[in-house]
């Protein structure tokens, strides 16, 4: 089978290149490498011997995509691409709506008018607002986004909600993904944030190899454990095996589906930092800051469902994440670039 991976150079879309053409796939990338570079693709060959075919575009591009469909028979898409920074989305709504919103609505076109109707979507728990209830299951309500990012997320998930209604050939996964974190265990991929990462672990291991000087941790008064905000961290392999699941299951279904993909436990960022240390050996010097705006007190997934109607389940723990991460950034201190 032969997938085209959109977003396929990036932190997810490569492990999940990996795991792909480490299954027997046969793998297209889509990237335009506005946020990433193809050094992941040479390090996916490194690590399995096989190697995706990289196509630099962007996928707003509709000839391109044309193209691409008519030279490869693609039987489905991951589609990853897209902008994800929270912060830059309020500053530029227009490019987030643009890449996320109008990029998968022509993928969809160029989809159908090729035949292609099995897609897997990048969604985000950033969909559910701030219920009141935890752990989050998919049948809770949506709530209202508070930024661009999270917006673009819902509208493309109601978007292809009624695509499905109107053609019943499409089979659609909806993954909602909590906090992917983690790297590969060879220490040769892992995240590579351009500038200085916006996300709690990237920033961590940013501070403990001294590119940074030292962590702000955004609230201590939540009423959370130890006062400080609680997620679900999944480790990226995993993240990415949920993507092969999610794959083989739309073969077999139509329609729409949702399935979280988190873990199922929720730590604060201070079990986080301690969590680092441990793995790391070093410390991480920190301070409390005011809460961060838009932010909620903890968000935790049930993925009973991915369980259930997958046989999926998160496989490793925080400790391991915390190493992979680490190893990752101690080899390559500069991400990809060294
Ligand atoms: P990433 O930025 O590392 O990967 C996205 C890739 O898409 C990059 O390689 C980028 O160059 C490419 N891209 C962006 N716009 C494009 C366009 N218009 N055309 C072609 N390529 C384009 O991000 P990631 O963390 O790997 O996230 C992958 C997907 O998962 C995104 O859709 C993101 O919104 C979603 N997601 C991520 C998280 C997270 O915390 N990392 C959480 C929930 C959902
Ligand atoms: N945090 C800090 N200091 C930092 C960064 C984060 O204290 O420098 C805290 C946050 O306040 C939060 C926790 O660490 O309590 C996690 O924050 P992240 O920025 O790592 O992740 P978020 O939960 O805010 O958001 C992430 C992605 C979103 C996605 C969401 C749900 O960035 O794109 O997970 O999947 F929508």
């Amino acid at each position: 089978m032969k997938i085209l991976v959109t977003g396929g150079t990036g932190y997810i879309g490569s492990h999940t290149t990996l795991a792909l053409l480490e299954a027997g796939f046969e793998v297209v990338v889509l990237d335009n490498l506005c946020n990433s570079s193809d050094a992941a693709l040479h390090a996916v060959e490194a690590i399995c011997g096989k190697s995706a075919l990289m196509i630099h575009g962007d996928v707003c591009d509709r000839p391109l995509l044309d193209r691409i469909f008519q030279q490869h028979s693609i039987d489905a898409v991951l589609h990853f691409a897209g902008l994800k920074a929270v912060g830059e989305s309020v500053r530029k709504p227009l490019e987030y709506y643009e890449s996320n919103v109008c990029g998968s609505i022509t993928l969809c076109q160029a989809m159908a008018a090729a035949g292609v109707f099995r897609l897997v979507f990048s969604s985000s728990a950033t969909v559910y607002g701030a219920p009141e209830q935890m752990p989050i299951r998919e049948d809770f309500p949506t709530g209202t986004p508070t930024n661009p990012y999270g917006q673009s997320k819902l509208i493309i998930e109601n978007v292809l909600r009624d695509l499905c209604a109107a053609e019943p050939k499409w089979s659609i996964a909806l993954l909602r993904y909590f906090n992917p974190i983690g790297a590969h265990a060879s220490g040769h991929m892992g995240e590579d944030p351009s500038g200085i990462p916006n996300n709690l672990v990237p920033y961590i291991s940013q501070v403990a190899v001294g590119s940074l000087h030292e962590l702000s941790i955004f609230g201590d008064d939540y009423p959370t454990v130890d006062g400080t905000g609680v997620r679900d961290y999944i480790h990226v392999v995993d993240l990415a095996d949920g993507h092969l699941k999610a794959l083989q299951s739309i073969s077999t279904r139509s329609g729409i589906n949702v399935w979280n993909l988190g873990t199922g436990d929720g730590y604060s960022v201070l079990q986080v930092v301690r969590a680092f240390e441990q793995a790391s050996g070093r410390s991480v010097p920190y301070r409390v800051m005011p809460r961060r705006s838009g932010d909620v007190a903890e968000c935790w997934a049930d993925s009973s469902k991915a369980q259930k109607e997958l046989g999926w389940k998160a496989t490793r723990s925080l400790q391991e994440m915390m190493t992979d991460t680490w190893r990752w950034q101690s080899n390559h201190p500069r991400g990809y670039q060294g």
